[in-house]
């Protein structure tokens, strides 16, 4: 068994490769020192558990990650290799410390058998020390210990933009930092198109998907993995697809935990739920906000739109206590000779961040609506680009490079503990 053991203490046995569930849609990222380390972690890939993870190797060892995420967003779990006598091994881990993101996980793969090592680095909040040479049935125990365990939190963070008034551009804001943050931080993102009869997300993806997530609300209690993966459509790289039928065969009365199924199944399969919300206040739309990590409410610099971006934050804010608050983002800055609130009334009359001001941009805006685009892929060069990077990181809580500001350097007690919790 590769975990280090104590003889003087309880063992924890390590679940049997065999009896473990479906690994979520992680990223991966393994730094080898040897080649038959990174062999043994290729093959995990062949494992049908592991079918959904995104897994790469590369030759390196903690410095190696070090250097590589000076520059990059941490994936969900690094594997690093080390070499390093036990005493040098937790000041290199601390370097490491001081660039993961949040809801990053280590698993140290080392040489050394040493009970002191492994409990100080587990006591840090490095999530496992496995003692090579290991089977690669091990490794898959421990990475699924981490994401599937019983009483393991989901892996999925879900945000909901939520637009103040029909129209403000809440759905291609949802899109847009979806897409961003799936593009920067390379993670799987998926976005649920929840406006059953209406939904854009099809069409701003230039997509013509199946009914997502209509059957999937359909099948309620019968809604597996399974039929989940059947329902999702891929949108781009790394953009999952949830989408609405977008027509009027049926009408959805949805019942208050209408939505309630889905969102717990994806978020248990995929790092970051997205979930375009449409403009209207009924018991699921208000269930839902209640229970979402993130809440950003969309509005226009408009008397309409203040009233009820007001009405939102209040109520999000009283249903959610302990929660964080809702974010704003103003959108449609600037129409031409349309007189507006400012953004300094705007926020302080609701009380809420102002994330973004977006400006109105009709030709960039409808250009990327007609062909099924995304602002980037229109406008490479276009400012707004760097709103929905600054949205994306915000929400996901990642440093995405270019300008968002990555955490301070802490000592690796601190961090790894941090991000043990978050
Ligand atoms: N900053 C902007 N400048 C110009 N046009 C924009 C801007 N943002 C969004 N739009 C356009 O506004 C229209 C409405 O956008 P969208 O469908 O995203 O709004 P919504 O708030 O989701 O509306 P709904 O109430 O239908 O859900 C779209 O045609 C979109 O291209
Ligand atoms: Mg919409």
């Amino acid at each position: 068994m590769g975990v280090f053991s104590d003889s003087n203490e309880p063992q924890e046995p390590v679940a049997p490769a065999s009896g473990i569930r479906i690994i979520p849609r992680i990223t991966v990222q393994a730094f080898c020192e040897n080649s038959q380390t990174a062999q043994m972690i290729e093959s995990a890939l062949t494992d049908r558990r592991m079918s959904k993870v995104a897994l790469t190797t590369q030759n390196g060892s903690i410095q190696g990650a070090v250097e590589t995420y000076r520059s990059n967003p941490t994936p969900n779990l690094i594997i690093v290799e080390t070499m390093l006598s036990p005493e040098q091994i937790p000041q290199a881990l601390d370097e490491l410390a001081e660039f993961c993101d949040p809801g990053t996980q280590v698993i140290v793969l080392g040489h050394v058998n040493d009970v002191v090592l492994y409990r100080q680095l587990i006591r840090s909040g490095v999530a496992e020390y496995l003692v090579l040479p290991i089977e690669v049935g091990e490794l898959i125990s421990a990475i699924s210990e981490l994401f599937v365990a019983e009483g393991t939190p989901p892996i999925g963070r879900t945000i909901g933009f939520m637009p103040a008034k029909g129209g403000v551009g809440s759905s291609t804001i949802a899109h847009n930092s979806a897409w961003t943050a799936a593009q920067l931080l390379r993670q799987e993102v998926l976005i649920m198109d929840m406006d059953l009869p209406f939904g854009t997300a099809g069409l701003d993806f230039n997509q013509d998907p199946p009914n997502g997530v209509a059957d999937a609300v359909e099948a309620q209690e019968n809604l597996d993995e399974v039929m989940l993966d059947r329902l999702i459509s891929k949108a781009a790289s790394n953009v999952n697809l949830l989408a609405a039928p977008g027509t009027l065969d049926q009408v959805y009365d949805l019942p208050e935990d209408g939505y309630e199924r889905t969102i717990e199944l994806v978020q248990s399969t995929i790092p970051l739920v997205v979930l375009d919300i449409p403009h209207m206040w009924s018991s699921w739309v208000r269930r839902t906000l209640s229970s979402l990590d993130e809440v950003v409410i969309v509005a226009e610099p408009d008397l309409a739109s203040l009233r009820n971006a007001k009405s939102l934050a209040d109520t999000i804010r009283v249903m959610r206590p302990n929660d964080n608050a809702p974010l704003l983002v103003l959108n449609k800055v600037g129409v031409p000779k349309r007189p507006e609130i400012s953004a300094a009334e705007f926020s302080s009359a609701i009380d809420c961040e102002m994330l973004e001001q977006i400006a109105f941009d009709a030709a960039l805006f409808g250009t990327a609506a007609n062909n099924g685009q995304m602002i980037s892929e229109v406008s490479s060069v276009s400012k707004i680009n760097d709103a929905f990077r600054n949205i994306s990181a915000r929400i996901t809580g990642r440093d995405l490079g270019q300008g968002a500001a990555r955490p301070s350097p802490l000592d690796l007690s601190g961090l790894f503990k941090k991000l043990k919790k978050a």
